[in-house]
Formats: C-alpha cells, sequence, structure tokens
C-alpha cells in the first residue's frame, strides 16, 4: 500500500517569507556586472501564500494584487517554466499568489514567491531535487532566490548565491515602514560606484556577537552601505529612520536597496505603539512582524 508514495500530490500551499538585510557589505565590481557582496540576511514571518496546484502543461498565475504582472515577467512564472525546462517536465501547474509582502520594496518578495514556487513544483511532481539543486537552479533567475529557500539567519556572498548559514539571530520584533518611493536594485548598485564610499559593516565582529547569542552588540554593528546611497534620492528615509529612534526602535536600518525601513523592538508593545504612530503620521505601507529562525519557527529568547 505503497502506491500513494508514487502518485504525486495534487496541491500544495507554502510561504515565501520576507528578508531584511542585518548587514550589507558591497566588497567590489565584478567581471560579469554584478557586485560582490557579503550580507547577512534574516527571515522574517511575514509571508506571501502560494497555492500550487497541478495541471496539464501550461503554467497559470493568478496573484491578488492588482497591478502586479501575473504572467511570464512574474518570478513565480519563470521559477515553474524553469522546472519544467531543466527537468523535462511536462506537467503544469496553476500558482495563486496572495501578496502580503510589500513589492520592490527591498524585502525580497519576488524571490520569495520564486523560492516557494520551486519548492512547491519539487513537491508537487515529487522531483527529488535537493536542496542545492534547487538553490542552484534558483540563482539562475535572481540572486537571492537560494537565501529564500535556506531562510533562517545566513551568510550571503558572491552575488548573494553563496549560503552560510549562520546561529539564528535571537527573537526580535520588526517593525517595516515602506514609504511610497520606488527604488530600483540596479540603479542603487550603480549610484553606489559613484559615491565613495565611508564606512563599510564589520562582519566577522557581527557573526562573533551572533555567535555569542549578543543581540545588543549586533545591533551596534548592524549597517547597510546601500543606505546613504538611496537616502540621497529619497530623504524620507532620513525621516523614518528618525521617527522609528525616538519611538524605541533599539535600531532603525534600510533593508536591501530599499526602501522599506526596519526597526528592531526589544518589546512587541513598543513595536506596537511606534507601527500606530507610523499609520497616522505617515504614507508609509507598515507591517509588524518577527524574525523568524533556520527551523521556520520563531526562536525562544535567548539571554545575552
Ligand atoms: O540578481 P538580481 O536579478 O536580483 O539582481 C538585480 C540587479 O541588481 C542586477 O541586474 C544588478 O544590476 C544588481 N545587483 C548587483 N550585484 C548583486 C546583486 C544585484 O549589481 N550582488
Amino acid at each position: 500500500f505503497a502506491i500513494h508514495y508514487f502518485v504525486p500530490l495534487p496541491m500544495v500551499t507554502i510561504l515565501g517569507r520576507a528578508k531584511i538585510n542585518l548587514t550589507l557589505d558591497v566588497l567590489g565590481l565584478r567581471d560579469d556586472g554584478y557586485h560582490e557582496i557579503a550580507t547577512v540576511m534574516q527571515s522574517l514571518a511575514l509571508a506571501d501564500t502560494l497555492i500550487l496546484t497541478r495541471q496539464e502543461e501550461e503554467i497559470t498565475l493568478r496573484v491578488d494584487l492588482p497591478g502586479l504582472e501575473a504572467d511570464e515577467r512574474n518570478l513565480a512564472h519563470r521559477a515553474a517554466a524553469l522546472i519544467q525546462k531543466e527537468c523535462g517536465l511536462r506537467g503544469g501547474v496553476h500558482i495563486d499568489i496572495t501578496k502580503r509582502i510589500p513589492v520592490a520594496a527591498g524585502l525580497a518578495g519576488g524571490s520569495a514567491d520564486a523560492a516557494a514556487t520551486l519548492r512547491g513544483m519539487n513537491e508537487l511532481y515529487t522531483l527529488g531535487l535537493s536542496d542545492d539543486e534547487l538553490c542552484a537552479l534558483g540563482a539562475q533567475l535572481g540572486s537571492d532566490i537560494p537565501f529564500s529557500l535556506m531562510g533562517g539567519t545566513v551568510l550571503a556572498t558572491g552575488r548573494g548565491e553563496r549560503l552560510h548559514r549562520l546561529a539564528d539571530f535571537p527573537a526580535t520584533v520588526v517593525l517595516l515602514a515602506k514609504p511610497p518611493v520606488s527604488v530600483s536594485t540596479p540603479w542603487a548598485y550603480r549610484s553606489y560606484d559613484e559615491h565613495s564610499s565611508v564606512f563599510h559593516p564589520d562582519n566577522a565582529s557581527f557573526m562573533d556577537a551572533l555567535e555569542h547569542g549578543d543581540r545588543d552588540r549586533c545591533v551596534r554593528l548592524m549597517a547597510n552601505v546601500l543606505e546613504p546611497v538611496t537616502e540621497a534620492a529619497h530623504p524620507v528615509i532620513a525621516d523614518y529612520r528618525a521617527r522609528m529612534r525616538a519611538h524605541g526602535a533599539l535600531c532603525a536600518m534600510m533593508s536591501g536597496s530599499g526602501p522599506t525601513m526596519f526597526g528592531l523592538f526589544a518589546e512587541e508593545q513598543a513595536a506596537a505603539d511606534a507601527a500606530e504612530i507610523f499609520r497616522k503620521e505617515t504614507d508609509a505601507a507598515v507591517h509588524l512582524t518577527h524574525t523568524i529562525g533556520s527551523d521556520g519557527e520563531q526562536q525562544k529568547s535567548r539571554r545575552n
């Protein structure tokens, strides 16, 4: 009666989680036009939900957010097409995406959906692809996708696709505030090249602090070299940082190439109060969430 073992599932539901960058350093420009980076990435509870249903050959997509492309331009669609091609798979899929992660925000929302699609297709058609194989496929589509597949707290190097798992960042409440401006990632990296960079995060010390579960020291060492670049074009970044700090954030920083600002808070209530103020006083898209560990669950607080 092991027959069910060989019958692919008709449907899978899978989460695609948002990320923030706890540190982000750019080490140089590569021959392929990408930048060599070293960034500590962190998964958040905030997630899109994807429901994948088997169907004949075709790939179709429904996204609940008007204005977001639901065709071949969508990374989830491209992820399904890549699996079909690489695995010689005839079967198709309908992908239904409930978006919660702000779009074009520096939170890897598109990458999260692509990663969830790769994992979902692997399950849906019992393809037996390993995590390494899924990450290699993901890296073909976008630098953040391997991290989105892995989750937790991770040092990403290369163009972001080389991953090294770290100790989970101590459980922390996270306030996200995305101002109503658009930032293109290629623009941010290009502009970085034109800025003379003044500081770099100390990733080695950050990882040492992380190893000791010392959140306060981690927080003091957090920095993103793209933040001054994006801030120069969008002063709202500085405004949000000041507001978060004034309302009790342990630190306030930009994620990825922005424009989302995140604040880490020691207490849930302080974060909720700050969220309320952002909703009242700014045009930000506001989310209250928390860090997620490598097991996909909220980590128990560790005492420093
Ligand atoms: O890999 P992904 O498609 O997410 O990258 C989008 C763009 O961001 C790239 O085309 C490149 O301009 C820039 N980028 C970069 N260096 C990286 C990652 C992204 O220059 N490490």
